[in-house]
């Protein structure tokens, strides 16, 4: 393990597909750039040679549950030791598209992949690189389909994952959220469920700049209902700090 220059930050998006996750991560990279931080944009599975032909066959080869599972792994560890570990040496920002908790969530909630299993190569492979803020997009697994079909409806063809039932998404989701709740620190849970709009970007544009000022351990909990509120307030009392401070200076693509 590489040891993490000062001001290194390791940020992770995860949510169900459709979620609105992809969409957000190229704006956070140019935001975070634009504030000055050298960031490395990055995705699993893939982010290396070895990790994109990885992520080609576990996107549309069938195989099982287990196998996915090493495979997410196999690929996370070249990505780790290639890109993520050298990437926080020189204190570099790395922004991830979906990590760890992604396998946590598809492969352990969705397809009942044992946990311990997960937790045995997350422990071994990545002991010490772990994010330091990782943000949720959380949507219900209905908006989330309707949001497929409209692709699909413009001939994007869905990969493996995306074909999944309903109730495989409702699964991931749960799975996300109980991650969330048992690490209220780390984890920012975004209510993903509007249209991207300009002031849901403000939130964001908040979120933001309490990353590059402080990192993790901003003071914020995800209360019961999955929701991001100061720690010992409720989601109302809280609510008013969900607004933007003000409006980010590029439109949300
Ligand atoms: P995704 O990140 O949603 O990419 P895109 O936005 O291009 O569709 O696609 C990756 C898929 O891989 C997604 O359906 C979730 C799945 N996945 C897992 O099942 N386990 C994992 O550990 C990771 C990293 C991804």
């Amino acid at each position: 393990m590489t040891a993490r220059t000062t001001g290194a930050r390791f940020i992770t998006l995860e949510g169900i597909d459709g979620a609105g996750k992809s969409t957000h991560a190229a704006w956070l990279v140019d935001a975070l750039r634009e504030r000055g931080l050298r960031v490395v944009a990055t995705r699993e599975p893939g982010g290396t040679g070895l990790g994109e032909a990885l992520r080609d066959i576990l996107l549309h080869r069938p195989m099982s549950h287990d196998c996915e599972a090493l495979l997410m792994f196999a690929a996370r560890r070249e990505h780790v030791l290639q890109v993520i570990e050298p990437a926080l040496a020189r204190g570099e920002c790395v922004v991830c598209d979906r990590y760890t908790d992604a396998t946590y969530a598809y492969q352990g909630g969705g397809h009942g992949v044992p946990l311990e299993l997960i937790a045995t190569l997350e422990r071994l492979l990545h002991p010490d690189c772990n994010p330091d803020l990782t943000l949720l997009f959380d949507v219900p697994e209905a908006v989330s389909r309707q949001r497929l079909r409209r692709q699909q409806a413009k001939g994007r063809e869905l990969d493996k994952f995306e074909r999944e039932a309903g109730a495989f998404f409702e699964r991931v989701r749960d799975a996300y959220l109980e991650l969330a709740q048992a690490e209220p620190a780390r984890f920012r849970v975004v209510d993903s469920s509007q249209p991207i709009e300009v002031e849901y970007a403000g939130i964001l544009e908040w979120r933001i700049t309490e990353i590059v000022k402080n990192g993790k351990g901003t003071g914020l909990e995800v209360s019961s209902e999955g929701k991001v509120v100061e720690r010992g307030k409720t989601h109302d009392e809280s609510s008013e700090h969900e607004k933007p401070v003000q409006s980010p200076e590029k439109p949300v693509k």
